[in-house]
């Protein structure tokens, strides 16, 4: 069996990292996070890795409690850096060869993000972590996967989620009776205002034709069966990319 998928990028939530605790983050969930990210690069799967922040800074609460907003997300941006690192150690600890680069230098810790460079890391068989978002404020770390997806002709967008298992068409924690999308067309994420991911991040993807799958990270293996193009969690893509 061959993956379906040979360069994605896996989008994980700050909060994935956090475990039950809520924040920081918990080094058994990183762990098991790198043993599933081993598993899909001995499948010759080439990985890229964005990393949120959310469990140890959000900019945008920050900005609503007063701060500036571009310094809020700076913290923000940093914050994906220290997640990062957590993950090229558990990563390296189990044989992995990574590569981490930030989109903001700081030399002394990681490369630069060089788009030929993140390539060539990948043809190599490297994982390539890639922090600090995009560098700029204003943007999500979502829309740095759909952005570094797009650089790296990644072919597919997986998200990693924590605690839910797809897209609803409302907050199952909230509602009993919510319903998950198995299929959706990145025009629904719009126009009925889903939380996948911000407008920004929904328009990269759809503009450049890169689906994404949004699945819980909780479940062991769920990454390596969506990277076999097994059914989990929510699709989300046009037509063209029709199952
Ligand atoms: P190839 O040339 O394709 O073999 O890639 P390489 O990454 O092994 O080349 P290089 O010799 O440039 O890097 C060796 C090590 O230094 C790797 O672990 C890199 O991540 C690291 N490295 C390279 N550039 C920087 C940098 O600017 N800052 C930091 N902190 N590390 C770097």
């Amino acid at each position: 069996m061959k993956p379906k998928y040979k360069r994605i990028i896996l989008k994980l939530s700050g909060e994935a990292l956090a475990g039950d605790k809520g924040y920081g983050i918990c080094l058994d969930v990183v762990d098991s996070i790198a043993e599933q990210i081993k598993d899909i690069g001995d499948l010759g799967v080439q990985v890229g890795v964005v990393v949120g922040g959310g469990n140890i800074w959000r900019g945008a609460t920050g900005s609503l409690k007063g701060m500036d907003r571009a310094t809020a997300d700076y913290m923000g941006m940093l914050a994906t850096v220290i997640n990062s690192l957590a993950l090229q150690d558990a990563l390296e600890k189990r044989g992995v060869n990574t590569r981490l680069q930030t989109a903001i230098e700081m030399k002394e810790i990681a490369e630069p993000y060089i788009r030929r460079r993140a390539i060539r890391h990948l043809e190599k068989g490297r994982v390539v972590i890639l922090a600090a978002g995009t560098g700029n404020p204003y943007f999500s770390t979502d829309t740095t996967a759909a952005l570094r997806a797009a650089e790296i002709e990644a072919e597919v967008i997986l998200m990693g989620k924590k605690g839910t298992d797809g897209v609803y068409d409302s907050d199952p924690n909230l509602n009993p009776n919510a319903k998950k999308y198995k299929r959706l067309d990145y025009l629904d994420i719009l126009n009925k205002g889903l939380s996948v991911m911000d407008s920004t991040a929904t328009s990269l993807c759809m503009d450049n034709h890169i689906p994404l799958i949004v699945f819980d990270l909780g479940v062991r293996d769920n990454i390596k069966r969506a990277v076999m193009g097994e059914s989990v969690g929510t699709f989300v893509g046009g037509d063209e990319n029709g199952e």
